[in-house]
This record gives structure tokens, C-alpha cells and sequence, in this order.
């Protein structure tokens, strides 16, 4: 490589070393380390079609895939002899799967999900031509159950397809699938179908939790989690996790790479199975729940000193997202803080220090008038 672009490359890797300590305000762990994995880098990895079945092209990581799906479906619960699922390029890409799963089964449904599911999900109903209701969600993010049992009752001859959020993107919040479930039984639903968002909570909540209410174990037809978040990965990815018998009506047999045309994109990322896998066999459920306890620990922190300084926040029950009145625009812009309707938050994801968040607490403290530590505002709503 010519000297000027030496430089260039030197350069924009010190600039993504800078970025990277001031991000706390997106959900990306950056306390991985894969460089174990190094020589994989010198080979085209791809993985064309479907996981479960090999293909003409062998340089693959289907194996490894495979194990990973099997990680995850047994996280999430789903029967032993009826699941599948693949490793996506993000949640997104899982939550497109998951809708396009439904609407094979559905094809007339209506998509229900809350004001604050994740754009991908209003995207991907609008690529798959799906009908939808938007549902309010409560202040702290949390879908509006009376709300969607008054629409369901409404649309009550039409199949229903449900959007859980499982940690929503501003507020980690989470929907109750035991609640929604007795609704379509009030209702008298018996065509529907539950695909469950999990993006960034879905990787260390079943860790926490003895019943994770969102589990296939709870009734949920499919799940979607990203794989760069709690897990943490140098590129985005992510797993989805479906039920077998759902997936197989979707497969179309391609006699040029010799097996079942199930995923969404055709070749895909090889490496980041790996990634998974790796990080997944080190640290086992043992070493994720430590991270998801260190986590949270850190959230708790962070909100008591949000607390002590008079400046309004909230946490929901086992997030590690604080959500906080959103502090000036150079400090968010500093910090890359996420903002919505006067209000931020900040993700303790597994790498980020006490050192970096007191840091953090350091400029956040030097914007208030010492006389009024209280000037973040009220409260916090969303609405
Ligand atoms: C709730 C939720 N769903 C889906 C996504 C999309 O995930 P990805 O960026 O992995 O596609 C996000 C990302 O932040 C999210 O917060």
C-alpha cells in the first residue's frame, strides 16, 4: 500500500479506537477478544442456504452454525425435535424472517405491535405487504394490552400476527407474552402466530430469569436476537430462531448450490457463526450470566448516580438500559447518546468500565449550574 494511504488506514483506525471508548449510548459489548479466530480472515467463508443441509459450496461454517442455533434454541426454550433457525446479519434481518414465516402461514393477517417496536419492524411489513395496527405503548414502553385486545376484538375474523417487543430500543422495555396469549383466548383468536423481538435482551435475560416469559416454553412462534450486542462481535449479526415446521414451507430446492433456498439472503457471512460460537463455547451460560450481572450492576449505578444528582431517569425491571432527560447536545453528540422526545439513555454493555462511566458522570456534571443540579428536567415520559 502507497504511504498516503498507509496513513489514511493508521489513521481511521486510531479514529475508530477514539469513537469506540465514547460509545455508551448503543447497544454494542465491546469486551470480546477473537483474535484466536485470525486466520480465518484469509478464507472466503460463506454459508449459501440453509444451515441443516450441506451445500455445493464447502467452505462453510455450517457446522459451527449449527451448534450455535442449537445454543440459542435451547436459551429460548424451543422443543428439541422442532426447531431451526439461522445466523442473520442482525436483528433486522431475524425480525424480517419471522414476519415472513408468519405471512407464509397468514397470508391475510393483521400485524399487531407496539408505538415503540423497532423500525425494522414497520420496514418489514411494509416489504412483505402485511396489514398492521400500531398499538400504544405505557410511558416506560410497554405495549397497551387493553388497547390491543379492543383492536384484536375489532379485526376478530381476521389471523393475527404479533410483534413482542422483548427489550425495546429506547427503553428496554419488555411485552408480556402470558398477558397477550390470554387476550387472543378472550378473544377467541385461534389463528395467530408470536414472533418475539428480542434484540439485545434476548442474549442474557433467560439467563436471569428462571421463566423467561417470552420463551418458546410461553408460546412464541419464532424469536430474533442480535449477535453484536450483549454477545458482542466486530461485525453486525445476529440469530433467529424458529420452530422446524414453520421454516419447511418456505424451502426451495436450488440446484446451483445444492440445497434449500430457507434464508433471506443467499451467501452469508461464514465468519460471524464463528464469532458466536467462539464466544458462546469460552464463556458458556456461566460466563454470560457473569457478564449479564456485571451488566446490571453497572445500570444500578448508573442510575443511583443520576439519582443522587437530581436528575430524573427510570430503569425497567432487569434493563440495562437508563433512560434519563436528555442532557445537552454536545455532551450526546460526545457520548453518541441515542435522544428521543426529551429524553436518552445509556446501555451498560459488557466492556464499558466504572472508569468510563464516572468520566461520563464528569461532563455530565459540569453542564449543570451547581446552584441547580435538577435543570435535566421532571421526569421522563415517553409520550
Ligand atoms: C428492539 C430492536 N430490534 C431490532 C433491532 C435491530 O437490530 P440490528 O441492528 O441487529 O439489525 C434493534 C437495534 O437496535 C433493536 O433495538
Amino acid at each position: 500500500m502507497k504511504t498516503r494511504e498507509q496513513k489514511k488506514l493508521i489513521n481511521f483506525i486510531n479514529v475508530i479506537k477514539e469513537k469506540s471508548t465514547f460509545s455508551i449510548g448503543y447497544p454494542f459489548a465491546r469486551d470480546f477478544d477473537y483474535t484466536e479466530l485470525y486466520d480465518l480472515f484469509q478464507y472466503p467463508i460463506a454459508n449459501v442456504g440453509d444451515p441443516f443441509i450441506e451445500s455445493n459450496y464447502a467452505v462453510n461454517s455450517f457446522e459451527i452454525e449449527r451448534e450455535v442455533i442449537q445454543f440459542f434454541a435451547g436459551l429460548f426454550r424451543a422443543p428439541k425435535d422442532n426447531y431451526s433457525g439461522y445466523v442473520t446479519s442482525g436483528g433486522s434481518e431475524g425480525n424480517l424472517y419471522g414476519l415472513y414465516i408468519a405471512r407464509e402461514i397468514y397470508p391475510e393477517a393483521i400485524v399487531y405491535h407496539s408505538s415503540e417496536a423497532h423500525y425494522s419492524i414497520t420496514k418489514n411489513i411494509r416489504l412483505l405487504n402485511l396489514r398492521s395496527i400500531e398499538i400504544q405503548a405505557d410511558s416506560k414502553g410497554e405495549m397497551d394490552y387493553d388497547a390491543l385486545e379492543k383492536s384484536i376484538e375489532q379485526h376478530r375474523h381476521l389471523p393475527v400476527i404479533i410483534i413482542a417487543n422483548i427489550g425495546t430500543t429506547m427503553t428496554e422495555a419488555k411485552d408480556d407474552i402470558p398477558t397477550i396469549r390470554q387476550i387472543l383466548k378472550k378473544c377467541s383468536i385461534e389463528s395467530y402466530y408470536i414472533h418475539c423481538d428480542a434484540a439485545l435482551s434476548g442474549a442474557y435475560l433467560p439467563l436471569l430469569e428462571d421463566d423467561p416469559r417470552f420463551d418458546f416454553k410461553n408460546g412464541i412462534d419464532s424469536i430474533a436476537c442480535s449477535g453484536h450486542k450483549f454477545i458482542g462481535s466486530p461485525v453486525p449479526c445476529g440469530i433467529v430462531i424458529v420452530k422446524k415446521n414453520y421454516k419447511e414451507r418456505l424451502g426451495q430446492y436450488i440446484s446451483y448450490i445444492g440445497s434449500q433456498d430457507t434464508t433471506i439472503a443467499g451467501s452469508r457471512n461464514g465468519h460471524s457463526p464463528v464469532f458466536l460460537w467462539y464466544a458462546v463455547k469460552k464463556l458458556g451460560r456461566e460466563g454470560m450470566l457473569l457478564r449479564a450481572q456485571q451488566s446490571l450492576s453497572m445500570a444500578i449505578y448508573v442510575q443511583r448516580r443520576l439519582e443522587e444528582n437530581n436528575i430524573s431517569c427510570f430503569r425497567n425491571e432487569n434493563a440495562i438500559t437508563v433512560v434519563f432527560s436528555k442532557p445537552d447536545d454536545q455532551l450526546c453528540r460526545k457520548w453518541q447518546l441515542a435522544t428521543k422526545n426529551g429524553y436518552a439513555h445509556l446501555i451498560c454493555m459488557p466492556g464499558i468500565s466504572k472508569n468510563i462511566i464516572d468520566d461520563f458522570f464528569n461532563d455530565l456534571l459540569k453542564t449543570l449550574p451547581v446552584s441547580n443540579k435538577n435543570l435535566l428536567g421532571n421526569a421522563c415520559p415517553l409520550t
